[in-house]
């Protein structure tokens, strides 16, 4: 990995319809302006962020494959595949950088079948509930544990 500190944001079904649907839960804001607060944040820390929306999971282990020895971290927001998607998981698992779990809503404060994420036990750590406040912390949070990673 030469050179681009590169970060890949993915964003997983339904997240395309951010704004739209159910804006009690989601909120209001659309994910291009989600992606717009993370790359800010990426753009003041020096990274280059690269993001991918997708309905369909393969296209998701093929994005986590993609980034590695290209990408320092993966943060990722998989919707509903976050609870299901052990293919995810094994991607995540093979994936040498930083991995955060993001979540617009608060999973553990909603029904029971998204208590479990299956992404969970590979991420280094997950964000939920905060709201598009979370998009830039995920920034923040992998900039902190590369910094942290450097200096141990
Ligand atoms: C979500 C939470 C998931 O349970 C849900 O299926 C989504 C969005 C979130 O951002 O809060 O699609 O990942």
């Amino acid at each position: 990995m030469t050179g681009t500190r590169r970060i890949v944001l993915l964003s997983g079904p339904n997240l395309n319809l951010s704004g739209q649907r159910e804006p009690d839960v989601y909120g209001t804001a659309s994910l291009d302006e989600h992606v717009a607060v993370a790359r800010v944040a990426a753009d003041e820390l020096g990274y280059l962020l690269e993001h991918l929306q997708t309905n369909h999971e393969g296209d998701l282990v093929e994005a986590v494959q993609g980034a590695r020895g290209r990408a320092l971290a993966v943060v990722i927001n998989a919707g509903a595949l976050s609870h299901t998607s052990w293919s995810l998981h094994d991607a995540l698992a093979a994936f040498d950088g930083v991995v955060v779990e993001l979540h617009l809503s608060n999973p553990a404060a909603r029904e029971p079948f998204r208590h479990t994420s299956v992404i969970a036990p590979v991420a280094d750590g997950s964000i939920a509930g905060f709201g598009g406040i979370g998009y830039g912390l995920s920034i923040v949070a992998v900039h902190r544990i590369l910094e942290q990673r450097r200096t141990r």
